[in-house]
């Protein structure tokens, strides 16, 4: 059975590879950044670590950071100015005790804090693991002090036992909804309102298999609401599906949603949630491979709540590919599936086999799963205490809708292959030509952020990647990223510490084309100043002229490039000559041109990533050549003159472009020219040799296979010097087989950092 659900899988990760799209499956980065001191201001203290727990408090100018047994009040504007700091540590007592159950006193019986909150009253509330024994705590932050109230209550339900397991939580008016685990083992996921009255799921394999909680977010529904609707708090997460039977266990994306004003039921469902549904998630990457699952969301809302959209960061389950997807979805698509879609209701085949089909049958009213409306109060339903036992047994038996909910234009907003993406945040920023564009920020497992753009109003057209920056000196992974509108600025946390990063770094484009053809919504050029500056709203743009065209990437309103300086050099006949030309971005091609006409590229002339290659120049070759960067986007071109090389036959070469001296190098030929006759004549011998032997009846074969070798391995030595580059640059675009070891093992270390080892096993 497993080795056939095996062999199906297996079938299907076959046809996935083979499967096209007709959508990039790997979009580049137009420039990528290396890692610099300069990219953003890193905050790490001293035996501290795992910096993976935020909260901005824009209103006192702070950012609160949750550390492994610490937590830090930092200036919002400069995170290397410290605030403040409180220890909140384990004591020796619960330490032994974890201990004693097994787990590790070092990494998991310590105090992890996981929920940071600002209240309305401008305090905060407080989680720790606290050695798997989760407690809550308010804190405040006063002259300049942070300060515990030691007045611990129980963190079951609302944080974490394990710190390695993914949880999530907002809150909504003083009081803090929660998705985690309730147990020491895991093994009871809740959804959970920690009011008085505490509010949860019921522990079923139907509302909740196996769940890694991603997000949570309240969406203020009963604003302007035409049906009394209430507010709604949504939750992102995957889960063991329950409705696929191939699989042995077969995960898929999930989104809830709870109704604010829920009380539970009177006499089922007491205490539990009346209006938790659930839908799948969809993002097809790849046709028909397994469902990818959602690391990480975040909610843009232009103009009101029913503005709303979600932008998702997936990755594939089981490693079975190194690609990432971002999806965005409307708040729109989700309304409707849960308000007016068929429910998947279980029905049992056979003997114990529970196979989920869609409901056809009538539904009852109350619609099941509904938050208490205009129309049910007409009814004398005030609250869901109301609510009728059938409304109550339905939503508890069927959670889950039958209808899948689609990314807006029903697919990927952006794929990339290598290094996957961990988390996502979106910056709104209104451009020069009035209109307003999504930035996304990406945080990828190798410490990286790739900031994205699509620029279509309605995301119909290709996301663009503007640049690919390297936060974290080591290749950390970003296990959580902020972003401060106030500021401007994004502060992404890692295990080993917090970077704090400015939105745009416009002067990096050092010329006009450069900066209008990255199409960076933050960035324009200023023809007065000659420089490439940032947008800032407050920016007096009238008395300056700025070029932006993010639509076209149209840089015809720029002063013409500044030619390249002619550069002359000599070269020696027989050697291969090396002409270099950095081109403006990763998107940009090399055109060359021998004096006035194009260079038809050869097996003479190769264009490798930063340079031409002339191969065996001969006196021919003395003339003018010169390099131009060729940036396309639309119907617009870039072009950028780089170099300008004259070229001049000369007796002695100045050794720095000269690749091996001629004299070496045709000596070498030479040698293996009469190495292959070698070659040839002892193999002939071997030949008469061995049949002789036959003829005789003796019988000896080995040692000729060793020669053969030796000598393909001599000649692959040769060309290997000028084929290196260019290796390099196909293992960049294109991703060959070779990368991907790399990448599955990034993203194993991720995954089981995470506390995804519970990944399935077929
Ligand atoms: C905390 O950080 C350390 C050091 O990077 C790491 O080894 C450990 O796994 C982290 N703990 C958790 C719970 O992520
Ligand atoms: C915490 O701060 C709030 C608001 O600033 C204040 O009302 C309260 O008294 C403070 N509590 C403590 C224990 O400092
Ligand atoms: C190099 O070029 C010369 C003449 O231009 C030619 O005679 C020679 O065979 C070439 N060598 C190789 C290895 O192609
Ligand atoms: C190369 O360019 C230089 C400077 O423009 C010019 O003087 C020279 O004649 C050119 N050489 C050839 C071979 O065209
Ligand atoms: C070109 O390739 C070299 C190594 O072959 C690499 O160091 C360099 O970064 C590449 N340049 C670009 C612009 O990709």
């Amino acid at each position: 059975m497993y080795v056939l659900a095996a062999l199906f899988v297996l079938y299907l990760f076959c046809s996935a590879l083979t499967s096209s799209q007709g959508w990039p499956l790997d979009c580049t980065p137009r420039k990528t950044v290396p890692y610099h001191s300069d990219n953003g201001k890193l905050f790490r203290e001293n035996d501290v670590w795992n910096y993976t727990t935020m909260a901005l408090r824009e209103d006192l100018g702070l950012i609160f950071l949750g550390t492994r047994g610490a937590i830090f009040a930092l200036d919002i504007n400069n995170i290397n100015n410290k605030k403040a700091s409180v220890r909140w540590g384990v004591t020796e007592k619960q330490q032994k005790e974890c201990t004693y159950k097994g787990k590790d006193p070092e990494i998991d019986c310590q105090n992890y804090i996981r929920i940071l909150h600002g209240t309305e009253d401008g305090r905060m509330y407080v989680c720790g693991t606290n050695a798997f024994h989760p407690m809550c705590d308010y804190m405040n932050y006063t002259d300049g002090q942070l300060i515990m109230h030691n007045n611990q209550e129980d963190g079951k339900g609302k944080c974490p036992f394990d710190p390695f397991q993914r949880y999530s939580s907002v809150w909504v008016d003083g009081e803090l909804y929660s998705a985690t685990s309730m147990n020491f083992l895991g093994s009871e996921p809740v959804v959970m309102r920690s009011s008085e009255d505490p509010i949860r799921t019921d522990f079923k394999s139907s509302w909740l298999n196996e769940p890694n909680f991603i997000y949570m977010d309240h969406i203020p529904e009963s604003e302007n609401s035409p049906d009394g609707d209430d507010d709604k708090v949504y939750l992102f997460f995957s889960e063991t599906a329950v409705e696929y039977d191939f699989y042995h266990k077969l995960a898929v994306s999930r989104v809830a949603r709870v109704c604010k004003g829920d009380l539970g039921g009177q006499r089922t469902l007491q205490r539990k949630w009346t209006s938790f549904v659930k839908a799948r998630l969809e993002c097809p990457v790849l046709k028909s491979q397994l469902p990818y699952l959602v690391q990480d969301v975040f909610r843009v809302c232009p103009a009101g709540w029913t503005t709303c959209v979600f932008y998702a960061i997936f990755t594939p389950q089981m490693h079975f590919s190194d690609h990432s997807a971002v999806c965005a979805y409307s708040m729109h698509d989700i309304k409707q599936v849960f308000t007016e879609g068929k429910f998947k209701t279980p029905v049992t085949v056979e003997t114990s086999f529970v196979k989920w089909v869609m409901f056809s049958g009538d539904l009852p009213t109350p619609r099941p799963g509904a938050c208490i409306n205009g129309a049910a109060r007409k009814q004398g339903i005030t609250s869901s205490l109301d609510l009728p036992d059938k409304t109550l047994q339905f939503i508890r038996d069927r959670p889950l809708m039958d209808q899948v909910i689609e990314p807006m234009n029903n697919r990927p907003l952006l794929v990339k292959k290598g290094a996957a993406f961990t988390r996502i945040v979106v910056a709104s920023v209104v451009a020069l030509d009035g209109a307003t564009y999504h930035v996304m920020f990406i945080g990828t497992a190798t410490g990286s952020v790739l900031k994205a753009v699509n620029y279509a109003e309605d995301n119909t057209e290709e996301t663009s990647i503007i640049e690919e920056l390297q936060l974290f000196q080591s290749s950390e992974a970003i296990k959580i990223i902020r972003l401060s509108k106030s500021t401007g600025h994004l502060f992404a946390g890692s295990e080993v510490g917090v970077v704090q990063m400015p939105l745009s770094s416009c002067g990096r484009y050092t010329s006009c084309g450069d900066c209008v053809h990255a199409r960076d919504p933050f960035c324009a050029w200023d023809l007065a100043a000659a420089q490439c500056i940032s947008l800032s709203p407050v920016a007096t743009q009238a008395d300056s002229k700025l070029i932006q065209n993010l639509q076209n990437g149209d840089a015809s309103g720029c002063p013409p490039p500044e030619m390249a300086k002619l550069v002359t050099r000599t070269f020696v006949p027989g050697n291969n000559v090396k002409l270099e030309c950095e081109p403006i971005s990763n998107l940009a091609k090399q055109d060359w041109y021998l004096g006035d006409k194009t260079l038809v590229l050869s097996d003479k002339y190769k264009v490798h990533n930063d340079s031409l290659m002339i191969l065996n120049a001969s006196a021919a070759d003395a003339a003018n050549y010169s390099c131009w960067s060729v940036e396309r986007s639309h119907e617009h071109e870039y072009r950028w003159q780089k170099a300008k090389y004259q070229l001049t036959l000369g007796t002695n070469g100045d050794g720095r472009w000269v690749l091996p001296t001629s004299p070496q190098a045709q000596s070498s030929r030479q040698h293996l020219v009469s190495l292959q006759i070698l070659v040839v004549l002892l193999s002939v011998m071997l030949a008469l040799l061995v049949a002789w032997n036959f003829y005789k009846g003796h019988l000896t074969l080995p040692c000729k296979m060793g020669r053969g070798q030796a000598h393909t391995n001599s000649s692959r030595g040769e060309v290997a010097n000028t084929q290196q580059p260019l290796q390099h640059t196909e293992e960049k675009t294109s991703a060959p087989a070779g990368n991907r070891n790399n990448n599955h093992a990034n993203l194993e270390n991720t995954i089981s950092m995470d506390g995804h080892d519970d990944v399935s096993v077929i």
